[in-house]
């Protein structure tokens, strides 16, 4: 099986641009990145199956996974093993944690979506892919990026909090300030001419200052 752009260099993919688009393996079949066009994508790399930290996460995100679907947003996992080895894993939660796992969880044995993707940190491991997660819009456009070490978990309502910023930002033209959430007030994008500087002052929004613009949504 050939993905649709094959690449052997580590170089990031990059915000703002169309995300690498891929065919791969999966435990729900063959699925490539345009399966998922019209939703928005949260592909997640996790280092090994059968590993106490990625087990821990495969839960937390299966938890998550029905605020996200209310969200549009569908889920993909991703590491390099086999669909054997990921079929096994899955059933393995299941039985031993009581959690069905409802997204697919691609089987990169090649390491090509890895190196689309960026997902190799040789410094940390030359086989096994790094914490890495992509918010990719309904468009195709890579929205977001986070990379984790093997060694730390992420927490999973900041992914959340992540995609209802993007989707505010989509949905407001507005910008989420530091520890934003649903229902807190959202910052104006600030003034880019003196004249609109001006404007801002008398705009009506919650101001401090020219560049410093709150409202509610
Ligand atoms: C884990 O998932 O437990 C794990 C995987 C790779 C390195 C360290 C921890």
């Amino acid at each position: 099986m050939e993905t649709a752009v094959a690449s052997s260099n580590h170089s990031l993919p990059r915000l703002g641009q169309p995300a690498p688009p891929f065919e791969a393996d999966t435990t729900h079949g063959i699925l490539r990145l345009e399966d998922f066009k019209g939703s928005w994508l949260i592909l997640f790399s996790h280092p090994a199956d059968f590993t106490p930290v990625c087990t821990t996460e495969f839960m937390a995100f299966a938890e998550l996974a029905p605020e996200l679907r209310r969200r549009g947003v569908e889920l993909c996992g991703l590491s390099i093993d086999s669909t054997f080895s990921h079929i096994a894993w899955v059933r393995n939660i299941e039985q031993n944690f009581g959690v069905k796992i409802p997204f697919p969880v691609i089987a990169d044995l090649n390491k090509e979506v890895a190196s689309l993707y960026g997902m190799i940190m040789p410094g940390e491991s030359k086989t096994e892919t790094s914490r890495c997660l992509f918010a990719i819009d309904p468009a195709g456009i890579l929205r977001a990026m986070i990379y984790y070490p093997l060694s730390t978990g992420r927490n999973t309502q900041e992914v959340l909090r992540l995609i209802d910023a993007l989707q505010a930002t989509d949905k407001y033209g507005i910008a989420t300030p530091a520890n934003w959430k649903p229902g807190d007030k959202v910052i104006v994008p600030p003034p880019k001419t003196t004249e609109d500087a001006d404007a801002r002052m008398k705009a009506g929004y919650e101001t401090k200052d020219w560049y410093f613009s709150k409202r509610a949504v």
